[in-house]
């Protein structure tokens, strides 16, 4: 009935030690589900998400997610990001928390070319309003793209064109998320990274597209009203259809972190 099995601690004076081998010790662990080079199976989406919370369900910190997080944590999410072909987000996220272009990674580079994967990750931006500030840097990179909708207002569809920004429609009046995902496969970026937020996390659970949670339990009770890691206007507080998840590892640090990586039953290899 129980499995009573310790948790692997991840020491700061084994990574002392050990410098990228416990970068890459992690990316062994955190790996995606092996794929076939080629056939359908080579560009079928695996979507992972990577999220943080207190213990007390939390999922930000004086408005933003970062106030939660710890050295580990940033390990991480430097691990997963070394690993992933896109990093999917929600506009408003990335604004919010200031992402930059993703920049390749030496740690991973010979892991990423034995998988056939681009130097870094790209990032896909997610937004129906299209209030994307013209001038936010990662815009006019080549490998970025925006994932919108044919209803998106269209002077802010030309003012990012005009940018240099690439759009591309998922959908007629809403983003749709099963073809947000799909696009990702299609061009060929088949290992998603959901770094949220809350509502783009909601969309997609609700969808059931999510493959693996990866949590962060951060170990502060942070009270006050926070929102949690998933929120979903439209869906009643107890109506959303529960969905089961397996656990398939814990990971702890020196500060007393908690990492968890959750997958969504039988979704531990490509469908
Ligand atoms: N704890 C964590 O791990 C974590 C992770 C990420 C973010 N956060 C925090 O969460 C907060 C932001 O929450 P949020 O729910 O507003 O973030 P979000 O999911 O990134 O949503 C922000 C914007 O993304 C777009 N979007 C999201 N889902 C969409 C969908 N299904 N279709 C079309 N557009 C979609 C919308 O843009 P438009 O309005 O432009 O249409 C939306 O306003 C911030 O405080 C951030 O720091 C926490």
């Amino acid at each position: 009935m129980f499995h009573l099995q310790k948790a692997t601690q991840v020491t700061s004076a084994e990574s002392d030690q050990t410098g990228n081998d416990i970068l890459l010790r992690l990316a062994e662990h955190y790996r995606y589900p092996p794929r076939p080079s080629e056939g359908p199976g080579a560009a079928a989406p695996f979507v992972r998400a990577n999220m943080v919370a207190s213990i007390d369900g939390a999922a930000t910190h004086d408005g933003k997610s970062g106030g939660l997080g710890g050295d580990g944590d940033k390990t991480v999410f430097r691990v997963l990001r070394g690993l992933a072909d896109v990093i999917l987000v929600g506009a408003g996220t990335a604004t919010t928390e200031g992402y930059r272009q993703p920049q390749p990674d030496e740690a991973f580079a010979d892991l990423r070319e034995e998988n056939g994967q681009t130097p870094a990750p790209a990032l896909a931006l997610v937004s129906r309003s299209l209030s994307i500030p013209p001038d936010y840097p990662p815009l006019s990179h080549p490998d970025t793209v925006v994932l919108t909708c044919a209803s998106a207002p269209a002077d802010r569809r030309a003012a990012l064109v005009d940018a240099g920004a690439t759009l591309i429609d998922c959908g007629e009046d809403d983003v749709e998320t099963s073809t947000l995902i799909e696009t990702c496969g299609k061009r060929g970026r088949p290992r998603v990274l959901c770094e949220g937020g809350p509502s783009l996390l909601g969309s997609i659970i609700a969808d059931d597209l999510l493959d693996e949670l990866c949590l962060t339990t951060s170990p502060h009770l942070a009270g006050g009203r926070a929102g949690r890691i998933v929120t979903r206007t439209g869906d009643g507080e107890d109506t959303a259809t529960l969905k089961g998840m397996s656990p398939a590892a814990i990971i702890t640090d020196d500060d007393g972190y908690v990492f968890t990586r959750w997958l969504r039953h039988g979704r531990s290899s490509i469908h």
